[in-house]
């Protein structure tokens, strides 16, 4: 028997209309704030990823779904979904126009990782990118309604701050910090070491305990921002205390991926276990150049789907719309041909094999419907069908035509 590829997951029953709850819920909050769909390609050009995410990170060094394709082309899976919308706004000349964009995407993402509870090689996320807008407004604004959405989900969650500043100040920083790494190198992992000459600031986030513990006195960026890096992050964090959002300024909050400037966050949940982001984002405003468009100042989050379907407060589903049947094969058509009419505007759930009273019954109540209609012997003989309301109880013998 062919069963799914490890790490990845087929969605249905509960589990999918969670999924569809999600999108849904997440769509009407974005487009509350005047975001557009956007759909982007699955495959893409393995140097997109490369650029865009970096050589150097673990998505694009380790993970990848990287192939060549038959025409002889390095393609790759998309991890996530920022590059590609960068690519598109680029591919579609928007970074030449002076209008800001505004864009939501959900879909699969794929990184080769080792699976474990809330880490899949197949995932799906839901995102969006703001183009054009470098005030810390808009930051503030994205961090608002990634928690509108966990609100109307009824999800809760802690919120992770930090700055990552900008060409100014990092590099600067960089320097300094690969000297406080160079002293303790001989104690750090071996990730860490390679990581000292590939991408020092990843050093920040180890897992490893014995690597924090020594990593307590490193330099903190936040305490070398230059003056505007600094200004619009205490901007920020007086806007999300003013909105009474709460969070905690985690300094070591560096992300897995190269593009980000400034403003990242990752909110989190403590009731799913060790993969505890269920989103992340932040400010990336010079990905766009780098791939080859304008400068365009950016920013964006993407909420990992299957992290929080366990978290969501599902409304309680009403019964609704019709269950139909017939209780002699002769009255089987004309039940379908009221379905089909009444399915123009409600839900009908359609047994064609003829039954008896209770098996019918039976049907109707597994399909959740709030009316029962039967047609029998008599019922075919007078045009009329059997009707009973699942909530009321009440039932009657009524005219086709009243139905229709
Ligand atoms: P990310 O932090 O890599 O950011 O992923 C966002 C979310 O996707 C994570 O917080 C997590 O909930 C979910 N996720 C990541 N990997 C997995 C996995 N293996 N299994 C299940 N869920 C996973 C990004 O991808 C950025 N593109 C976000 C962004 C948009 N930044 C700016 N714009």
């Amino acid at each position: 028997m062919i069963q799914p590829l490890r790490g990845m997951k087929d969605l249905m029953f509960e589990d999918s209309q969670r999924f569809v709850h999600i999108v849904t819920t997440a769509i009407k909050v974005a487009r509350r704030y005047g975001y557009g769909y956007i759909e982007t390609p699955i495959l893409e050009e393995t140097a997109l990823f490369k650029r865009s995410v970096g050589d150097s990170s673990d998505i694009v060094s380790k993970e990848m779904y990287q192939f060549e394709d038959k025409g002889g082309n390095d393609v790759c899976m998309r991890p996530e979904g920022t590059a590609g919308v960068v690519r598109a706004f680029i591919s579609a000349k928007l970074d030449r126009q002076p209008v800001k964009q505004k864009f939501y995407y959900y879909g699969p993402m794929f990184r080769y990782e080792r699976p474990q509870k809330g880490r899949l090689r197949e995932f799906h996320q839901f995102g969006c990118e703001s183009f054009g807008e470098a005030s810390v407004y808009e930051d503030f604004t994205l961090i608002i309604m990634i928690a509108q959405i966990f609100e109307e989900l009824g999800i809760g969650f802690e919120l992770k701050l930090n700055s990552l500043g900008c060409s100014e100040c990092m590099p600067p920083y960089r320097e300094n910090l690969v000297g406080f790494l160079t002293e303790i190198k001989a104690d750090l992992c071996e990730d860490c070491n390679r990581r000292i000459g590939t991408n020092p600031i990843r050093v920040l986030d180890c897992k490893n305990e014995t690597c924090q513990s020594l990593l307590k006195n490193s330099p903190k960026l936040i305490d070398n921002l230059c003056d505007p890096c600094d200004s619009d992050f205490k901007k920020l964090t007086a806007l999300l205390d003013d909105a009474g959002i709460a969070y905690e300024i985690d300094t070591n909050l560096v992300r897995g991926l190269d593009y980000y400037n400034k403003t990242a966050f990752e909110f989190v949940s403590n009731e799913i276990g060790a993969q505890s982001a269920i989103a992340g984002g932040g400010r990336y405003d010079r990905l766009v150049e780098y791939l080859d468009g304008k400068p365009t100042p950016a920013v964006g989050f993407a909420i990992g789907i299957e992290r929080i379907m366990a978290l969501v407060k599902m409304p309680e589903s009403s019964k609704e719309g019709y269950y139909m049947g017939a209780m002699v094969p002769e009255a089987v058509e004309k039940v379908l041909m009221l379905a089909n009419t009444k399915r123009k505007n409600k839900k009908v759930t359609v047994e064609y094999t003829s039954k008896g009273f209770k098996s019918h019954m039976k049907g109707a109540d597994k399909s959740n419907a709030r009316f029962a209609l039967l047609i029998g012997e008599d019922e075919l003989a007078n045009g009329t069908v059997w009707l009973k309301d699942l909530e009321t109880k009440e039932e009657r013998t009524l005219p086709i035509e009243e139905i229709v």
